[in-house]
């Protein structure tokens, strides 16, 4: 079977590793991929866009399965483009998908269903949000565009000035566009985030591993939130008991809303939580796999991805087998380009892969890179996803942070403290 991976980040070259090593697959196509997915994989130049582009090249190249990483074409209806022509595919349709492109409609799903998550009003208007905000008593807000903001879209905000500014911003400046015609304004929750992936064909829900993302941009958690900085797996915060309430409060309750409401949700639902001293509580919902969440995950992924997928495309997930884990934890260390995640260059030539991919255990994922010639060339913020596996967290750290010290280009950095947050939770 051939299998096609739409998108371009780590998330899409871990996707792609992992298809590849699968004994259903003989080629594993990326469209548009990296350089690193063009060495794993075989790269199409068609943007993650162009939906109807992906659909002629599937139809074209008799693509078995299709596996959409990024949301925008996921909340573009790129699924429903797929399932018409009669081609599998894993993702939500457009109006699944709507679970992360609206904040507005999965606060109203969490809402009748009683799923924990932050108290919260909605707005359509600056005037009505400013006149609220002004009425509260001082406190942290969180202020969040109804819409995908390419992961800008939320303001987390120390008081009530602050939250009147991200409000003028966003309705009043219109700074994400019309994904801000609508905004949330919710209770800031206090404690520690964890990443709760599940993959589920709208019925069977299997959920993965627990992971932890890092989204500030330096070390302890200070500076401007990123795109996730690094991530590991498992989280040690989760007990298993914990686990068992995330099913019965969050996961269940959300994929049945989703039936109940006509839009059955096939795919991965990633669900963004907050452990607070009530317990878990939903911040928000992704509806595809985290990046670089992905990473640490697939590294530790022992079944057969491709069956996995395949079987929820089909909708036959209650068939599939339990999944088999490497018990061993797993780091990833995001290297990125100075300046992000403001304003950065591409083009600078990356050295020292070869040597960082000879540590025993590391895979180095490529999320903003591209080739020029031979050369391995930077062309994102967030441009490798370096992930080892280790016999426990502090040896899957050091050989992470072994490998990143081999790789080199002008103005790399990276934080340094990846997956010290595991260990203040010994297992
Ligand atoms: P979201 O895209 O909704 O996950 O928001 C991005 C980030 O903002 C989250 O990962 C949290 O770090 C933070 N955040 C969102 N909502 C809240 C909240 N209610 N309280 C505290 N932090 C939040
Ligand atoms: N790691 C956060 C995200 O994928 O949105």
């Amino acid at each position: 079977m051939k299998v096609l991976v739409v998108g371009q980040g780590g998330r899409e070259h871990a996707l792609v590793w992992k298809l590849a090593q699968s004994p259903l697959v003989t080629q594993v196509f990326c469209a548009p991929g990296n350089a690193g997915t063009a060495g794993d994989g075989v790269n199409v130049d068609i943007s993650a866009t162009n939906v109807e582009g992906l659909v002629k090249f599937a139809k074209a190249e008799s693509i078995g399965l299709t596996v959409i990483g990024p949301e925008a074409t996921l909340v573009a209806g790129a699924a429903d483009a797929f399932e018409k022509e009669g081609l599998l595919v894993f993702g939500p349709t457009r109006t699944a998908a709507e679970l992360e492109g609206s904040k507005v409609f999965a606060k109203d799903v969490m809402r009748q269903s009683a799923i924990p998550t932050a108290a919260s009003q909605t707005f359509g208007s600056a005037e009505a949000a400013e006149a609220y905000i002004a009425d509260r008593e001082e406190t942290r807000l969180v202020v969040k565009a109804d819409g995908l903001a390419a992961g800008k879209g939320v303001s987390v905000c120390a008081n009530k000035a602050e939250a009147l500014e991200a409000v003028r911003r966003i309705m009043r400046m219109h700074e994400f566009g019309d994904a801000g015609k609508r905004i949330v304004v919710e209770e800031h929750l206090d404690g520690e985030e964890v990443s709760i992936l599940a993959i589920t064909d709208g019925s069977t829900i299997v959920p993965l591993e627990t992971s932890q993302d890092h989204k500030a941009a330096f070390d302890e958690d200070r500076g401007p939130n990123t795109g996730g900085m690094g991530a590991y797996s498992p989280a040690p915060l989760i007990t298993p008991e914990m686990m068992d309430q995330i099913i019965a409060q969050i996961l269940v309750p959300s994929i049945d809303a989703m039936k109940k409401r006509n839009r059955p949700f096939k795919g991965v639902l990633y669900a963004g939580l907050m452990m607070t001293h009530q317990g878990p509580k939903v911040l928000e919902f992704n509806v595809r796999f985290g990046d670089p969440e992905a990473q640490p995950l697939l590294m530790r992924l022992k079944t057969d991805l491709a069956q996995v997928l395949l079987s929820v495309a089909e909708g036959r997930l209650s068939e599939l087998p339990s999944l088999v884990w490497d018990p061993r934890p797993s780091v990833c260390v995001v290297m990125a380009a100075a300046g992000y995640p403001g304003e950065y260059e591409k083009g600078a030539m990356i050295r020292g892969l070869e040597e960082a991919s000879r540590v025993p255990n590391v895979k180095v994922f490529h999320a903003g890179t591209t080739l020029r010639g031979q050369q391995v060339v930077t062309n994102g913020g967030r441009v490798l996803g370096v992930t080892a596996l280790g016999d426990n967290i502090g040896d899957a750290k050091l050989r992470a942070y072994q490998a990143v010290k081999c790789i080199r280009w002008d103005g790399a950095w990276c934080r340094h403290d990846i997956s010290d947050k595991a260990r203040r939770h010994p297992t």
